[in-house]
């Protein structure tokens, strides 16, 4: 972005000499410079050029309730003041968290009542991967530990959050997935439905989990859906 104000170009420069941008070519980022976005209110950002942008991506999807909210202002200028940060690691917690906890647990699903606090998607999923096999390991089902995933879904960027997602280009960077991930079609039938009707490849993109399930090398220990009569083959 070519730019005539000088604060603009100052804050380009800090840009390529200090900051790595996730997701970004460098060497295009360079020669464009990132877009600097000084402000928000609403549903609207701002950028150092003056230009008012309507942020239909609600941030990275995490500005469910908009930008600028003074009761969020205010609640956090409050918490900062009383109790900036503790760790719920040694047999501690905090109202916030308990409170929060209280709260999400109240509306969520039947029988989820219980909450872990990660500091982003990719870090929650990471734990739940380690939490899931940790669990059927105690269980004494410790072969359990297949996770079906679909191609070109996007669950985080760490080592198991991008082990969970499906882009082969994620993939090739740092020999992913790791072991126990495995990835099946992903039901796109714009792209991939060939002759079939949305419903035929709605079908056939069902079946795909439905056969990766059961012919499964790795799912050795019991099925996961008692009821059906068929077993899984190893
Ligand atoms: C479905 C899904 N899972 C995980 C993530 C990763 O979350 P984070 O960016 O907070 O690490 C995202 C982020 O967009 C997501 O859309």
């Amino acid at each position: 972005m070519t730019s005539n104000n000088p604060q603009t170009r100052e804050w380009q420069a800090l840009s390529n000499d200090h900051h790595l941008a996730p997701f970004s070519d460098f060497k295009q980022l360079k020669e464009k410079g990132p877009r600097i976005i000084t402000n928000a209110k609403g549903v609207y950002l701002w950028d150092s050029e003056g230009n008012k942008i309507l942020d239909g991506m609600a941030g990275l999807w995490c500005v469910a309730i908009g930008y600028g909210r003074d009761e969020l202002a205010d609640a956090a200028a409050k918490q900062m003041r009383e109790l900036p940060y503790y760790n719920l690691f040694f047999q501690t917690a905090h109202p916030p968290a308990l409170e929060l906890a209280k709260a999400i647990a109240d509306v969520a699903p039947e029988g989820m009542n219980h909450v872990f606090f990660t500091g982003s998607g990719s870090e929650g999923n990471d734990t739940m991967l380690r939490m899931v096999r940790h669990y059927w390991a105690i269980k004494g089902q410790p072969n359990k530990k297949v996770i079906i995933s679909r191609k070109n879904g996007y669950h985080g960027s760490t080592v198991a959050g991008a082990s969970l997602g499906g882009m082969t280009y994620m993939h090739e960077q740092g020999d992913l997935p790791i072991p126990g991930i495995v990835h099946i079609a992903q039901p796109y039938w714009f792209a991939e439905g060939g002759d079939m009707t949305p419903e035929e490849f709605g079908m056939w993109a069902a079946n795909q989990l439905e056969e990766k399930f059961w012919k499964s090398a790795l799912i050795t220990s019991v099925p996961l859906l008692p009821s059906r009569s068929r077993v899984p083959v190893a």
